[in-house]
């Protein structure tokens, strides 16, 4: 190997390099348009809920922002762009009338980023359900999967003439447990047969979705993003491997298991008690019917023992708390090839909050520390392709400072930073960094490792 070759991380021709997002988290907009109320709308106007009581109501307004917004992705140099759709923005109840405004703006953005020569990357459901439909049971009820098929069926119906790849649901693992069993995000229930039940009919959700866009779309190239934490057993104690095994069950396996066929992991259902009465015959033949792509969110691991979570002593940490290891991403993806055998994988989420604390004379943010997070992150994804996982994008999180549920605005995902009193974008030195890479498709290996500096955790206070 020659000293180039080794100094240089080089990503095969047409890697795909992007950025995401999510409507709630930065369009505002809240109430323009025709849009309907969702339950984050629902959820963050009550006090208590959202770390700095803050809502998404103007967020980065990115809805009045998106011509502006996608010349930024052009200078970046991004190959794809991955949104949402607001679904009570397409149909304020969820059901029934069509809002046409909704669906201008959605027609708009992907002409506009065409236009840019980017990829329009549509997540047709990112959390931000109609509430409407909440109010007639949300995801505990079977209805709510069948209204997904409609809406899938308009929003693909509109825009499918020029965008063939999507995305039907966003880590449906957060929708049903921190929506429906721990309550922390929207519509903030606490039941686990609800969670359990909710789990099943947003797959299902998937599964009605995938047949409309194939049915609409001639060279599909569809799939589901799932969230993957991967666990490891903190010591040999036989309570701390059960343990593990039941968090990796019902974090990691609930959903990918029944997508390849495997049905929900048995012994996980059976120790909840949760008799599967929902699933129906025929039910796990849609959810596995066979995707294009699986979408990998990845941000942490999560050492498992039988008093819960252990994080490793003296382990780098984000501004939430979560550990910060970029191996585990390899790990990932090597375990997903080789047990599941998908298609093709997409990093469609990765990312971390930092300080960001640091600036140059000119008032850029110097984050050397996410631009090490970032890279280290696709050293491992670098490292998985050469071993043969086909690994075909990687999707930073987040493009801009948003949103972060129920944290509000405190954590900071964005290589873009957002002044939240005059709504400018400015290039953090990671934006420049990672734009830099595109243009390279790789970049230098580093010398030294990234060290993260130490810093405090903000408190949780709500
Ligand atoms: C993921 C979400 C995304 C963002 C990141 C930090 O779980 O998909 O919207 O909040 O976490």
């Amino acid at each position: 190997m020659s000293m180039n070759e080794s100094t240089f991380v080089s990503f095969p021709e047409g890697f795909n390099w992007g950025a995401a997002t999510s409507s709630y988290q930065i369009e505002g907009a809240a109430t323009s348009g025709g849009r309907g109320p969702s339950i984050w709308d629902t959820f963050s106007a009550d006090p208590g809920r959202i770390a700095d009581r803050s809502t998404g109501a103007i967020a980065c307004d990115h809805y009045n922002h998106y011509r502006s917004d996608v010349a930024l992705m052009k200078d970046l140099g991004l190959h794809t762009y991955r949104f949402s759709i607001a679904w009570p923005r397409v149909i304020p109840e969820g059901v029934g009338a069509v809002n046409g405004e909704g669906l201008d703006f959605y027609d708009r953005l992907v002409d506009e980023l065409l236009e840019a020569n980017i990829t329009p990357m549509p997540t047709l459901y990112h959390w931000d359900l109609p509430q409407a439909l909440e109010d007639k049971n949300g995801w505990v009820s079977r209805d709510t999967a069948h209204a997904f098929g409609d809406y899938t069926e308009v929003v693909v119906s509109r825009l499918g003439d020029r965008v063939n790849t999507w995305a039907t649901l966003n880590e449906p693992f957060v929708s049903a447990n921190h929506g429906y069993v721990t309550g922390e995000h929207a519509p903030g229930r606490t039941s686990m047969l609800d969670g359990m039940a909710a789990s099943h009919h947003l797959m299902l959700a998937h599964g009605f979705a995938m047949e409309r866009i194939r049915s609409i779309v001639t060279n599909a190239n569809a799939g589901i993003v799932l969230n993957f934490t991967p666990t490891e057993v903190a010591s040999n104690d036989p309570a701390d491997i059960e343990a593990e095994r039941h968090v990796d069950n019902l974090e990691n396996r609930w959903y990918i298991d029944p997508l390849a066929g495997n049905g929900y992991p048995s012994e996980t259902a059976e120790y909840y008690q949760w008799d599967q009465s929902e699933v129906l015959d025929g039910d796990l033949a849609v959810i596995s019917a066979p995707i294009d792509f699986l979408g990998v969110n990845y941000y942490t691991r999560s050492v498992v023992s039988s008093d819960g979570n252990e994080l490793p002593d003296g382990a780098p940490v984000n501004t939430m708390g979560w550990e910060l290891h970029p191996p585990s991403l390899g790990r990932l993806l090597r375990w997903l090839h080789s047990t599941y055998d998908f298609p093709s994988y997409t990093i469609t989420e990765n990312g971390c909050p930092m300080p960001d604390d640091v600036r140059s004379t000119t008032g850029q943010i110097l984050d050397d520390d996410r631009l090490g997070f970032v890279r280290d992150h696709l050293i491992e994804v670098h490292a998985a392709i050469e071993d043969g996982v086909p690994v075909s994008g990687y999707m930073v999180w987040s493009l801009f400072d948003n949103f972060e549920w129920a944290w509000g605005y405190g954590p900071t995902f964005g290589i873009v930073e957002i002044d939240w009193e005059t709504l400018e974008r400015r290039l953090k030195k990671s934006a420049d960094w990672y734009s830099s890479a595109i243009a390279a498709n790789g970049f230098a290996r580093p010398e030294t490792p990234t060290t993260y500096k130490p810093w405090v955790s903000f408190e949780q206070n709500w």
